[in-house]
């Protein structure tokens, strides 16, 4: 098997994250596994890799891409990678990668429904064994559920019209396709001739985001990670859109145990952006773990994250 994903910003991941021979280092995002190559071939022959996915088909396809690497492949939302940590008893890292959002490969995957110009189930999980379809999801909510998810996720601001139209039509609709829903946003949102983004484009990041609660997988990330990381160890994100990227820079911020390295993200090339224009929204942000002796006492390590607040 093959790959067709370009990693984003490679040099620069590979130059924040100075990954020496002899370290461990977590890629939480393997996909068509270009990152892991790269800090696999910089910690051998004594170091080694451990890369997650959630997606078992981003596995599947890397085991023999990566064959004779240092690399350690886990079947795991990185959500799970501090329970990980202590059954396998890993020591702390040397660095932590999550490049987020889906690869090329799911894209391509018209099985998926990741792609709104291509038919096929309307599905959206990176795991199709666990959780709820975006199909089933769109049957299940409220007409008010929906219009808040896909304004939440999305940034859609037609997000009620979406709504009213998908529940008016899910009676003849059960089983949902990509092509229908990009038809159905397609209708009752207009083009824009200011930004030519295809008008389904926030709808389908929305839904892909719930069901696959992935500001909530990044949220926990940037809650814990910090803490698997050695004093000197780096934590390096690569978002896709402004929901991240905000929580992302907050929180690299607002941890007393990080240090930012940049203190704007780091952006893609006019030449990375024109052979591979998938990089054209990438930003990378990285933090180093300070040594303890470093911090001040504070009353916000390990502070509970926003929507466990009022509980
Ligand atoms: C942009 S691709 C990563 C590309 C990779 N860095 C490369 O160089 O090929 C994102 C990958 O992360 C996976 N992913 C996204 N969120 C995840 C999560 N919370 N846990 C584990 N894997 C996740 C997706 O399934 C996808 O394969």
């Amino acid at each position: 098997m093959t790959t067709q994903h370009v990693s984003v910003l490679p040099q620069e991941t590979l130059e924040s994250l100075a990954p020496q021979p002899g370290q461990t280092m977590v890629d939480g995002t393997l996909g068509g596994g270009g990152h892991t190559r790269q800090l696999a071939d910089a910690v051998r022959p004594d170091g080694k890799v451990i890369s997650l996915d959630a997606d078992p088909r981003a596995l599947s396809r890397c085991r023999g891409l990566l064959e004779g690497l240092p690399v350690e492949l886990v079947h795991s939302n990185f959500r799970e990678l501090r329970t990980l940590v202590e059954e396998h008893a890993w020591p702390l890292f040397d660095g932590i990668l999550l490049d987020l959002g889906i690869s090329s490969d799911q894209l391509a995957d018209s099985g998926r429904g990741f792609s709104f110009l291509d038919e096929g189930p309307l599905d959206l999980r990176f795991d199709d064994a666990k959780g709820e379809s975006a199909s089933d999801l769109l049957n299940r909510l409220t007409e008010r559920e929906l219009a808040d998810t896909i304004y939440k996720y999305g940034e859609e601001r037609a997000s009620r019209r979406i709504a009213r139209t998908i529940v008016q039509r899910r009676q003849a609709t059960m089983n949902w396709t990509s092509l229908q829903l990009a038809e159905l946003v397609a209708s009752v949102v207009p083009r824009s001739t200011k930004n030519p983004i295809h008008p389904a484009t926030r709808t389908f990041q929305a839904l892909r985001i719930a069901v696959n609660g992935e500001l909530d997988a990044l949220e926990l990330a940037l809650r814990d990670f910090p803490n698997l990381l050695k004093p000197g160890g780096r934590f390096a994100i690569i978002s896709f859109h402004s929901l991240e990227d905000r929580l992302v820079k907050h929180a690299f911020r607002d941890n007393p145990r990080l240090k930012v390295t940049h203190r704007k993200p780091i952006r893609p090339t006019d030449a990375e952006i024109a052979a591979n224009p998938r990089s054209r929204s990438s930003r990378l942000r990285v933090a180093i773990r300070l040594d303890d002796g470093d911090i001040e006492k504070q009353p916000f390590i390990n502070a509970p994250k926003r929507s466990e607040w009022h509980r």
